[in-house]
């Protein structure tokens, strides 16, 4: 097998800072165990930006290689259209969307940037695996390179239906450029029966056998690949003693009373003021719950130079404000919001030590939280996942109990269910989700998106 070349626009952390994504988290597995090289973003702005020097770092078996960005393409790439263009659009929040040609062409410099200093790199039996919407144009301009080795691409987040994604500016420009990818996956069925669907109806592309969709000369697979964790390494967490540390401590704290837990990057995806309310609401329609349940949300700064990521820290802190002014007790506060990061092991402590794992965005790729508050559960005593039904995972998760995140009403019922749910039932509910989440791991999810990459090199015969 050749070498596996990943490129996306955050590189690393190899190890558990605490801030590494559920993309970061999975991508370490998967080059690890094949060796090979990761290229990308090195977080850093400079003058020279993309045309400085190489950043080099060699962990494990895995060549680290980044490069900068100077200021203006950091604002037209990063924080214009991929963070105030493409990420709400392909959340659905055509609201939050901004469209400015600006934004469009620093995109399109900056792929052809990262391409004309990755092409170099590039060895004749490597695969090349693209994870992004930072990137979707790249393997286009390195076709015109005549880079001609396997490339794939994989999107973490949602893909919306052609009736959203039509509102984007030069949209069919943009998904025709990705059929220079051999294989694009995505994380459930939907979004990638969404992608052929403009495929076939804005492109006037076909559909072909398993997936196959063909325009012109073209044909490439499309396929869902649902992300998964290390879950048995997950599991075991929360016996370290970083992680025994910290339960011990929240469980003094908690002082026998429940918990339920959420943890997401502030971002207005994840519907952190819906649940907030949710949580306000279960506390009026069950008042039994009032000094006896709290909510810790766990909720790193993320973006936080966008105004939409300003706007919803400051809701947030008005809402805990509010909700804990209107229930709190001599000795109890019903919202805990921690704007930090928190190192894995310790969050493993935290959702073992919660009753509820609370996971409710409007829209989410897939989210490794829902998975991550499964696999740390106790098999004796499990608890329970209240799950939106419009977070990716939900295809997989169906013993979750599901919820409507826009309906303060439906998440408070179901928050009510998972609190008063019987040992028997949380057991029955919590094995077949850990079972699956075992056998669908993150090293299953990255197998068999590079076995499908690697037949079609087979398939087509290419050379660099
Ligand atoms: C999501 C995206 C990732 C991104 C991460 C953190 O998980 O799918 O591509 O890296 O959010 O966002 P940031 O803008 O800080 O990289």
């Amino acid at each position: 097998m050749g070498r596996l070349v990943v490129v996306s626009n955050r590189v690393g952390p190899m190890k558990d800072t605490g801030k590494a994504g559920g993309l970061a988290v999975a991508l370490v597995d998967a080059l690890t165990s094949s060796g090979g090289l990761w290229f990308g973003w090195s977080g850093k702005i400079s003058e020279e930006g993309t045309f400085g020097p190489f950043q080099q770092q060699r962990t494990k078996s895995v060549q680290l290689v980044q490069i900068d960005m100077n200021q203006a393409d950091h604002d037209s790439f990063y924080a214009g259209y991929a963070n105030r263009t493409l990420w709400p659009v392909l959340h659905y929040r055509l609201d939050l969307a901004v469209f400015d040609r600006a934004f469009e062409n620093g995109y399109r410099h900056v792929n052809e940037r990262f391409a004309s200093r990755l092409h170099p790199l590039l060895q004749q039996d490597d695969f090349v695996w693209v994870h992004d919407y930072h990137f979707m144009p790249l393997a286009a301009t390195l076709r015109q390179m005549e880079v001609k080795v396997p490339i794939g691409f994989f999107l973490h987040i949602p893909f919306p239906p052609p009736e959203v994604l039509a509102a984007l500016p030069n949209a069919g420009a943009l998904i025709r450029t990705m059929l220079a990818y051999d294989v694009i996956g995505f994380q459930t069925s939907r979004d990638a029966a969404n992608f052929r669907r403009f495929v076939v109806e804005e492109l006037g592309g076909t559909k072909g056998a398993g997936g196959v969709v063909k325009l012109e000369d073209r044909q490439v697979l499309v396929k869902a690949y649902p992300i998964g964790i290390d879950a048995e390494a997950f599991a075991r967490f929360p016996e370290t003693a970083d992680a025994q540390r910290n339960s011990a401590r929240l469980a003094k704290q908690l002082a026998g009373r429940r918990q339920i837990v959420g943890v997401d990057r502030i971002d207005y995806t994840k519907g952190l003021p819906e649940r907030f309310r949710a949580f306000a609401r279960l506390l009026e329609d069950y008042p039994e719950n009032q000094g006896q349940v709290s909510l810790m949300q766990v909720a790193p700064p993320s973006r936080a130079e966008l105004d939409a990521y300003i706007d919803i820290r400051r809701e947030l802190e008005g809402l805990t404000g509010h909700v804990n002014s209107r229930f709190s007790q001599l000795d109890w506060t019903p919202i805990r919001f921690l704007a930090r990061a928190f190192p894995r092991r310790v969050l493993a402590g935290i959702y073992r030590s919660s009753h509820v794992g609370l996971v409710t965005p409007l829209r989410d790729g897939m989210n490794l939280v829902a998975k991550e508050y499964v696999a740390a559960q106790a098999p004796e005593d499990p608890g329970v996942l209240v799950l939106s039904r419009f977070a990716g995972a939900a295809e997989g998760m169906p013993e979750a109990i599901s919820v409507n995140p826009y309906s303060d009403e439906d998440v408070a019922r179901g928050l009510q269910r998972a609190l008063t749910m019987p040992l028997d039932e949380r057991r029955a509910r919590w094995q077949p989700m850990f079972d699956r989440l075992c056998r669908e791991d993150a090293k299953t999810w990255s197998s068999s998106f590079v076995a499908d990459l690697m037949a079609s090199r087979r398939e087509c015969g290419v050379s660099l």
